[in-house]
């Protein structure tokens, strides 16, 4: 057997301490398939209670990130500090130093995966992130390597845990978004700034990384659309549920003859679509390509040892390239420069629901603000009268978002239009 492979780990909090665990636990396997020991020989961390929390040897534990990104003796890096600059120049130095690099890091990855993947080049070696989306759900190896004889046409995913819980809870429950993110930080399932996760920046970042592998061209975190869950009311997930829907906070990347278009909001999906059955902390990627059709990949995108698990795997593939001096095969795939669609030519359906004054003509005005702008109503009903007021709740068929938004404002200006109370868009049906 080979002598052991050498692995430096930067950061040993939740992340890095589920590495160090699960290399400990499943040493015997992680050996026999690799064919050589693991071995991590240095660990940059400054809390020592984490270390003596962890039963870590100290003697193996610097704050000096230069000891382990310039040990001749380590092979490959784990990064695990997260954040964006340090990370970043701790990566460059590792790559550039020729030693491999595994990160979780999809706030890095997001922002300067160009950079960083050209340096991976530039040294013949690897950069593998697969906990950076969906935690210990096995996505970006097979949407890079399994998947590759396929045009991608459409990659949808639950991308957040953290969001999936609240809106879980919201459904079965029938709380408001308030109160259930309270509890959840309670809990320990949201964080006590939230804003990351509700506001769907974090899902953002992962699909970033997953529109630029499946369509081939880079896309970065700030060209996302985004909105966040915050807004939700649990009176439209009752009226979605009634429908015959459920109601998801989903990432969607998709490419059309029009272009790549790749938005974060939430989304009214058709019940026996198999995301809508993805429910709690889970995270599922549904993805679709031309020569497979429909797939889809489940599992906990967040925790210590799911995380751990698609970072040691990525260890192992990292390893077994070097002992075959071969990182060629997970260089950056990004061989394009697709532009990406605006928000206003996203083709999409939608759910509205409208206060409106309750009197002959109300209907009809309201139709023909729709009919003018060339947005066909699938459906409407009158779900409860409020004083003198109605509450319609209105479905669209498909149409262009810029002549959605354009008949919305019309209606503002309506005097019979009291409010606009909701705008979610309609996912997952046959034709989307
Ligand atoms: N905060 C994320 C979530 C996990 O709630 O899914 C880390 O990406």
């Amino acid at each position: 057997m080979l002598g052991s492979l050498n692995i430096g780990l930067l950061g040993l909090g939740t992340v890095g301490g589920g590495v160090f665990q699960l290399l400990q636990q499943n040493s015997d396997v992680i050996t026999q398939k690799l064919g050589r020991p693991l071995n991590i020989c240095r660990i940059l961390e400054r809390n020592m209670d984490r270390v003596r929390q962890l039963g870590v040897d100290p003697g193996l534990v610097t704050s000096d990130p230069g000891i382990v990104l310039n040990d001749p003796d380590i092979d490959i890096i784990i990064e695990v500090i997260g954040g964006v600059e340090l990370a970043r120049e701790f990566i460059l130095q590792a790559l550039s130093n020729g030693k491999s690099v595994v990160t979780a890091n999809k706030d890095l990855l997001a922002l300067h995966g160009k950079e960083l993947f050209e340096a991976a080049a530039a040294h013949n070696c690897d950069l593998f992130f697969e906990a950076s989306v969906g935690g210990g759900i096995p996505i970006i190896r097979p949407l890079k390597e399994s998947l590759a004889a396929n045009r991608i046409c459409q990659v949808m995913g639950i991308v957040n845990g953290t969001t999936n819980y609240i809106l879980t809870k919201m459904s079965r429950e029938g709380r408001d978004f308030d109160e259930v993110l309270k509890e959840a930080q309670e809990l320990g399932y949201a964080e006590s700034d939230p804003s990351s996760d509700i506001e769907g920046d974090d899902a953002a970042r992962k699909m970033a990384i997953l529109a630029s592998i499946a369509f081939g061209s880079r896309v970065t975190y700030p060209e996302v659309y985004r909105e966040g869950i915050s807004r939700l009311s649990v009176q439209d997930i009752k009226y979605a549920s009634n429908l015959g829907y459920a109601v998801k906070l989903l990432g969607i990347a998709r490419e059309d003859e029009q272009g790549v278009e790749v938005r974060v909001h939430p989304a009214l999906l058709p019940l026996e679509h198999p995301l809508a059955a993805v429910n709690d902390v889970f995270n599922a990627i549904f993805v679709e390509g031309d020569a497979v059709g429909d797939t889809m990949f489940y599992g906990r995108g967040a925790g210590a040892m799911p995380t751990a698990s698609a970072i040691i795997g990525d260890v192992i593939e990292a390893a077994r390239n070097r002992q075959h001096r071969d990182c060629i095969r997970s260089s950056c795939t990004c061989f394009y420069n697709k532009p990406l669609k605006p928000m206003g030519e996203v083709i999409s359906k939608y759910y509205l629901r409208l206060i409106v004054a309750d009197r002959p003509g109300v209907l009809a005005a309201i139709a023909g603000v729709f009919g003018a702008r060339g947005v066909s109503i699938a459906s409407v009903i009158q779900e409860r009268t409020i004083g003198d007021l109605a509450e319609l709740v209105l479905i669209t068929h498909l149409v262009r978002e810029q002549n959605l938004q354009d008949a919305l404002k019309a209606l503002a200006d309506l005097p019979v239009v009291n409010e606009i109370a909701s705008m979610i868009r309609v996912e997952g049906g046959p034709s989307n």
